[in-house]
């Protein structure tokens, strides 16, 4: 029997890389840029399988030039936005994602952002490197301060429930919350409170995003929801970049509509280096790194593998998104 044949759209740790390429005829993109699309089109032709990253747009031309073999997509990251879900549903292909491996690594950068933001860490770093600093400044460098504040999380999932465990742990943050369901754990172990999202607006000093792109949440936050929030407010975005009207974004920061974002998400990614977002003194951008720790990295690398090859062997995956 020949082995299953996959295109695999980018180099990902040996985790889970040894695997796939032990049991399948595996190609490999090595470049550091992802495949451009006419490339992508033409390499997952007569694929068994595909291991794609969210830089890949998986939609049904890709899975038609694939042509009918195709069983399984398997998404190296929690998030699927990339992949047309439902279309591939429709066509019997599976399609698998790499959830909580990376929830706590994530939470981190949220929690690293929110503290960076609040207390100008970015800011004052960049003075100090300028040779600015010429001495103790009584009045200079002035934040937010951290505790007792209200933390809103939108999206009460894995990863947002990791954040408010830290800021209720660490700083004795009030939680609020939205989401779709209640989350007990969450209204158990840290008193959080389930409100709508105005309510959450008016009242959070620290408003994190864990919820998943969607229809529904494209450009949840624009220039009305920025309105809504306090004019102290710190917005944290770590989830997907077009959850923000960036456009929105920049005048409410530029306006001190708000006081201060931290995004690991932008749209596009990467911004523009022109793009206002890069050079605004009360914004700090990460280039998309929640993930990237040692074991999240392999863990996802580990479900990807895992996923792709129960896809091709017409078993159950680890972490399947398939309605
Ligand atoms: C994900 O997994 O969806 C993150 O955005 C990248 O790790």
């Amino acid at each position: 029997m020949p082995l299953p044949r996959v295109f695999v759209t980018r180099q990902i740790p040996a985790a889970g890389l040894d695997k796939v390429r032990a049991a399948c005829q595996a190609e490999v993109w090595s470049e550091q840029l992802p495949p451009d699309r006419s490339t992508l089109l033409d390499k997952v032709r007569g694929c068994d399988g595909l291991l794609s990253l969210l830089t890949e747009r998986i939609d049904a031309a890709v899975m038609d030039a694939a042509g009918p073999q195709l069983k399984v997509i398997s998404n190296f990251a929690v998030g699927f936005n990339n992949i047309d879900v439902a279309e591939a549903t429709r066509r019997g292909i599976r399609v698998g994602n790499t959830p909580g491996v990376l929830t706590e690594a994530t939470a981190d950068i949220a929690f690293a952002l929110l503290i960076a933001a609040a207390r100008r860490l970015v800011e004052s770093v960049d003075y100090a490197r300028a040779r600015q600093w010429k001495t103790w400044e009584p009045l200079g460098h002035i934040g937010l301060d951290l505790q007792g504040k209200t933390l809103g999380i939108v999206g009460m999932g894995r990863i947002g429930f990791a954040l408010a465990k830290r800021c209720r742990g660490g700083w004795d943050m009030p939680v609020l919350y939205t989401g779709r369901t209640a989350n007990v754990e969450a209204e158990e172990q840290l008193g959080a409170r389930r409100v709508d999202l105005d309510t959450l607006l008016a009242e959070s000093d620290f408003v994190s995003v864990h919820t998943v792109l969607s229809d529904a949440t494209r450009h949840l936050f624009n220039a009305a929801t920025f309105r809504k929030m306090k004019p102290t407010a710190v917005f944290i975005n770590t989830a997907r970049g077009p959850i923000h009207h960036e456009g929105d974004l920049i005048e409410a920061l530029r306006e001190r509509v708000i006081f201060a974002a931290g995004l690991d998400v932008t749209d596009p990614e990467p911004p523009d280096f022109e793009n206002p977002l890069l050079q605004l003194p009360n914004c700090i951008v990460a280039p998309h790194i929640g993930s990237a720790t040692v074991s999240s990295r392999n863990g996802m690398a580990e479900i990807a593998a895992d996923n792709l090859l129960a896809g091709l062997a017409g078993q159950p995956l680890r972490h399947c998104v398939n309605p």
